[in-house]
């Protein structure tokens, strides 16, 4: 049966993927704290439904960057979609520019540059500062000769964090999954299996820069030449500082529960982050975004865009493409009916008074 909620493909991953995939995919780090509370925080608001407003049209569209959406969301960054569907991002990508939302892409991509950027759309690259700059430069090069429209740096993974699913299953990346956007001698261990420690740990250690403070992104922005995205924001502080680096927007995101075991749901944090930003540059937010519902709830609390993560792999792990397709439709058409049924027709009708 097709399915007709976000939980539908989440059962079907559990029921089909290889273990050791799945647990790569739904794990986090340390209890998993965090990975609970994320879902949590959007199951104890509700929304106060305002009547006898004219709901004939709901607008979901937006605005983000100067680029125009369908509904404020977007795909997370994921390494490897390659791990559950042998298109890997080309599908993602495809479903994502058809349902005109963004994507963004991992420095991790399994399937090329052009190969994304071929499914047109708004885009997006994620990065992991490398120890080796000059293979991190030639990565941004590359990524913007091939038409992504901003870098997304990762701040809250100086390394991958010990995620004890991934250590129990020795997790590795099979021979044929590789990040290929890539030279293969940065990502070899990736490779490389050992019984009781997860591979993309431990090369996290050897290859990402641990060192890299706020003094650093100069570097990076004068060499870009694309706007910057900071994602891993969960502080006041953080957002300030990122504000005063001429950061273009931050993300709101503990990476879905998989960094800092307890760290705080992103949806307890989204409204003070939002004020402190105050409307300087956009705050988007991650991490247990489910429904449609939950793209309202965080919309209200003053995020631009949402992106979701986890359930774009179970889509592409059901039916590739069309299964991310029909994804991205089910939560554009739960928001449009939230908005319909809370008497709030267009997103800037969205604020805390829409949230009990
Ligand atoms: C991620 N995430 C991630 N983030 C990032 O910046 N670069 C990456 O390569 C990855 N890779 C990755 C792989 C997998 C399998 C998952 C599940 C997640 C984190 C991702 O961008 C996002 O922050 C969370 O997934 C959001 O939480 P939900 O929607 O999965 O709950
Ligand atoms: C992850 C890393 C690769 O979350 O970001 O798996």
């Amino acid at each position: 049966m097709k399915p007709i909620r976000v939980e539908d493909y989440s059962a079907h991953a559990k029921a089909t993927l290889a273990g050791d995939v799945l647990g790569y995919l739904d794990g986090g780090a340390g209890s998993e704290w965090t990975l609970r509370a994320n879902l949590a925080a959007y199951e104890r608001m509700t929304v106060r439904p305002r009547v006898l407003v004219d709901v004939a049209r709901c607008d979901t569209g937006t605005t983000l960057l100067g680029t125009g959406l369908s509904a404020p969301i977007g795909i997370a960054p994921m390494a490897y979609h390659r791990l559950v569907h042998d298109e890997g991002e080309a599908a993602t990508a495809r479903a994502a520019a058809a349902a005109g939302v963004l994507f963004v892409a991992s420095m991790f991509a399994s399937t090329g540059l052009a190969e994304m950027a071929a499914a047109g759309g708004p885009q997006w690259m994620q990065l992991y500062w490398l120890r080796d700059r000059g293979a991190l430069l030639g990565f941004v090069e590359r990524t913007r000769a091939a038409g992504f429209g901003a870098l997304v740096l990762t701040v809250d993974a100086p390394r991958v964090a010990r995620r004890p699913r991934d250590a129990r299953n020795g997790f590795t990346l099979p021979a044929h999954v590789r990040a290929v956007n890539l030279d293969p001698e940065v990502m070899a261990t990736s490779h490389v299996a050992e019984s009781g420690s997860s591979a993309l740990e431990r090369h996290s250690r050897e290859r990402f820069d641990p060192r890299i403070t706020w003094a650093d992104l100069g570097w990076l922005r004068e060499r870009a030449g694309l706007p910057l995205v900071l994602k891993g924001i969960l502080t006041t502080e953080d957002a300030e500082l990122a504000v005063a680096h001429g950061v273009d927007a931050i993300v709101v995101s503990n990476h879905g529960g998989r960094q800092l075991d307890g760290a705080p749901a992103t949806l307890d944090v989204l409204p003070e982050v939002v004020a402190q930003v105050a409307g300087r540059i956009p705050v988007l937010v991650d991490g247990g975004v489910r429904t449609g519902t939950d793209v309202l709830k965080a919309v209200a609390l003053g995020a631009s865009t949402v992106l979701v993560g986890r359930p774009a792999l179970w889509a592409l792990a059901h039916s590739g493409a069309d299964g991310v397709a029909d994804l991205l439709g089910i939560l554009r058409a739960e928001l449009d009916e939230a908005m319909a049924l809370a008497g709030r027709p267009r997103l800037a009708d969205l604020d805390r008074s829409a949230l009990g």
